[in-house]
């Protein structure tokens, strides 16, 4: 097939990217969101700030505009993120213990049931681990409302909408020897052994080149699909495009049957978080780079 979302169509697979609302104007993003991608995130859209201004006010304009474009362009949603220690509203980053704890399950549920039958996957949780050799959760206002944070988030998200799959999504994951991607394999494995309802892992896989994208990436979305659970790829975007790295993540994908979708984090490299790392598979143009061709052999 000649476009990325055709040719992952082809192994019954999504290949994604993330979009901004704001950006829906511009045709030629619209061209190449439309012409290559089978799936769309919400690049900030669906983050509690944007949904949850104020406590018990939802606001979702520019939410509802992303998911009815892609409605009318047959193109599959994965909303981000029901539940995370950032971009929280001011809030909400104000309260602690069982008065957070209610209004992250309400806002969870609110949420959720918005949208149901609209987004195929949610990021409930996103980000919940810390970095470095402790394997322990990362210190949030979230986490202190108790442990069992997150198999909660889980289970309102799954009573709201109980068709969508429901994912845990986190970056420093790959490396199948680090702490923190044990950890959240213990707790993957913890929730598929306790009934706790999980469909999916999401490594986000913001890489810099060679140094954090490891050999063992394969085995990482292996192990995690072992324990029941699909595999997403759901941010990528790395250093300066090499073709080869974004090969290999596609052919580390390809070799694991349910590694189901690839979402890379914004269209051209000017859309891009990352916009002065070049990053991404179109440029600034909407040029087509040697990334693209590289991933679009691959798949
Ligand atoms: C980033 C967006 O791309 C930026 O526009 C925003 O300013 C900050 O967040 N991990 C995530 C994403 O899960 O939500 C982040 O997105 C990038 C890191």
């Amino acid at each position: 097939a000649s476009t990325l979302g055709a040719s992952a169509a082809q192994s019954g697979r999504y290949f994604g990217t993330a979009v901004a609302s704001g950006r829906l104007g511009d045709s030629a993003y619209t061209t190449l969101l439309d012409r290559e991608f089978n799936q769309v995130t919400p690049e900030n859209e669906m983050k509690i700030d944007a949904t949850e201004p104020q406590r018990g006010q939802f606001s979702y304009g520019n939410a509802d505009r992303i998911v009815q474009h892609a409605a009318s362009h047959g193109i599959k949603v994965r909303g981000h993120t029901l539940a995370w220690h950032s971009q929280q509203p001011g809030w909400m980053q104000s309260l602690s213990g069982s008065t957070l704890r209610s209004a992250i399950l309400n806002h969870v549920t609110q949420v959720a049931t918005h949208f149901r039958g609209q987004v195929t996957w949610w990021d409930v949780v996103n980000e919940a681990y810390a970095d470095g050799s402790s394997g322990a959760r990362r210190d949030s206002n979230l986490q202190r409302t108790g442990n069992d944070w997150i198999e909660a988030a889980f289970r309102a998200a799954d009573a709201a909408d109980p068709n969508a799959l429901l994912c845990y999504n986190d970056y420093n994951i790959d490396n199948w020897n680090d702490a923190k991607t044990q950890a959240v394999y213990r707790m993957v494995q913890d929730f598929k052994s306790r009934g706790v309802p999980i469909d999916c892992v999401g490594l986000q896989s913001h890489f810099t080149g060679g140094s954090n994208y490891p050999s063992n990436y394969r085995t990482t979305l292996s192990s995690f699909a072992a324990l029941g659970v699909d595999v997403h790829i759901t941010e990528l975007d790395i250093r300066n495009a090499p073709t080869s790295a974004y090969s290999s993540v596609v052919n580390d994908c390809l070799a694991v049957s349910r590694c189901k979708v690839i979402t890379v984090w914004g269209i051209r490299d000017s859309d891009s978080w990352r916009s002065g790392e070049s990053p991404l598979l179109f440029d600034g143009s909407g040029n087509k780079k040697a990334a693209y061709n590289a991933v679009l052999t691959a798949l």
